[in-house]
């Protein structure tokens, strides 16, 4: 295989490595093959029925993605601001693509690729909305409302709020022509406004769920604004697409990440921390988190027994949390998998100056790389959890571009939905998360939802134990 792709490197799992009692044997690992044979099957019968459309947006239709580059152009000629509104789903995959690729300074420095600064407004705090709104010159600034649903509250009051000023500012008029939506082809508030309405409108195909989005034109719009090569993004993930297909354990990268956190959660490891070794992919932990979190965390199994499965899924950055939550790691409870993500070219380097060799502390690092530092501060991370019997996994990039984003999204993607057939629990509904929205659409006075406001009141201690 090509040292151009991302590889798995799973010895830190095992117990050659970590020593007798800890991590997992080879035999046993190897024996989960017969738990991966039935997702195996059951992944390929939700992909004829047309249940998993993620795994299809590698290799959408061509005029789909010219849709795409040419609203991302049209876009461009208009402003140099675009805002993402947006939430979960919605926003975490383009902040993740946008960050590794532009870095995580992107909004304070100068663009790359002639493209346009990106923002993601992926919440309803207002201090930060404001803030946002007041920093920006909103003749030089477009909006993508990304909303599946067309309903999620924070999404859809940043939208209210954003079409009166641009209404002010530009008139009704040009104020449709400075918001895109991005929704469903067919249901929903924002498709029934665009068609009474002349808002611009992409689809995001019915079969993909929020979070398995940022294939669809959900992230490929801000992406393609932001001036990155979508195309290459697709034919990363379309190459990773097809070592997913395969049958084997040890073959298919998915299938083993599956597995390993599996297993490792069986054993009692209810926590897995993604840190890459890279600060520009803490956007893709934070992306990751949610995939997992919301895919994987579920009361009921497939038939409907009470299961309350899920493994907590925590977003680090090495070498920075090596002085922050390492100690934890090393000496806490034994209860994490830690999934290390490294890069063999960063793409950029400092060579250290040799510049005071008289002092120990300083005199090693003179004349080594900084990347040289970094990647010696993951191997000996890993190395030590691994002295403590403590399993880690590497996911190891090549390089950091569009193409290995695409390889890297699509694993994690195909991964999730793995994991979730070997629990036998469903990774594409998210039922948990109804019961606070319906609360609060009963606080905010919605039509429909006073029983919800009643129960919650119910609920609600007020003040009694308020110190
Ligand atoms: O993954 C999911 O389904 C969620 O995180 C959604 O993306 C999120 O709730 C936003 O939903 P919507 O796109 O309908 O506004």
């Amino acid at each position: 295989m090509s040292e151009q792709t991302l590889r798995l490197d799973y010895a830190f799992c095992l117990s050659e490595a970590l020593g007798k009692g800890h991590g997992l044997e080879l035999a046993a690992l190897k024996s989960l093959q017969a738990q991966v044979d039935r997702a195996h099957a059951r992944l390929a019968g939700q992909r004829k029925e047309g249940v998993l459309g993620f795994w299809d947006l590698p290799a959408m239709p061509p005029e789909d993605l010219a849709a795409i580059t040419s609203e991302a152009a049209r876009l461009k000629s208009l402003a140099d601001n675009l805002v993402v509104l947006g939430i979960g789903g919605s926003a975490l995959g383009a902040t993740a693509v946008d960050m590794a690729l532009s870095g995580v300074f992107r909004q304070s420095l100068p663009c790359k690729n002639n493209g346009m600064r990106l923002f993601v407004a992926d919440n309803s705090d207002p201090r930060m909305f404001c803030s946002l709104l007041g920093g920006l010159d909103l003749k030089r600034t477009v909006f993508n409302v990304v909303s599946k649903s067309g309903s999620t509250a924070e999404t859809m009051s940043q939208f209210l709020v954003v079409l009166e000023r641009l209404e002010r500012a530009l008139g009704p008029k040009e104020a449709r022509e400075r918001i895109v939506f991005t929704t469903d082809p067919e249901k929903g508030n924002l498709r029934l406004l665009a068609s009474r309405e002349p808002f611009r409108v992409l689809n995001v195909p019915p079969n993909v769920g929020g979070r398995y989005s940022v294939l669809s034109a959900v992230g490929l719009l801000p992406l393609a604004c932001a001036g990155h090569d979508v195309a290459a993004l697709l034919a990363g993930a379309a190459e990773m697409a097809g070592r997913c297909q395969k049958a084997s354990l040890l073959e298919n990268p998915a299938y083993m990440f599956a597995s390993l956190a599996v297993a490792m959660q069986r054993a009692g490891r209810n926590i897995l921390v993604m840190m890459p070794y890279v600060s520009d992919l803490l956007g893709l932990a934070q992306w990751f988190a949610q995939l997992w979190a919301e895919s994987l965390g579920k009361a009921q199994s497939l038939d409907g027994k009470l299961v309350n499965l899920g493994q907590t899924p925590v977003a680090a950055v090495g070498a920075t949390d090596q002085h922050s939550q390492l100690q934890l790691y090393m000496e806490g409870p034994q209860d994490k998998l830690v999934c290390f993500l490294t890069l063999a070219n960063y793409g950029a380097d400092l060579e250290i100056p040799a510049l005071y060799p008289e002092i120990d502390a300083l005199a090693y690092l003179g004349g080594r790389s900084m990347s040289e530092l970094i990647q010696a501060e993951a191997l000996a991370t890993a190395a030590a959890l691994a002295s403590q019997g403590r399993p880690s996994l590497g996911l190891r990039l090549p390089r950091l571009d569009a193409q290995v984003m695409g390889q890297l999204i699509f694993l994690l993607e195909a991964a999730t939905v793995a994991a979730g057939a070997m629990l036998e629990i469903n990774p594409l509904d998210q039922p948990g998360v109804e019961l606070s929205k319906h609360l609060t659409y009963g606080l905010m006075g919605r039509s429909g939802f006073a029983e919800q406001k009643k129960r919650l009141q119910a609920l609600d201690p007020g003040a009694r134990y308020l110190i």
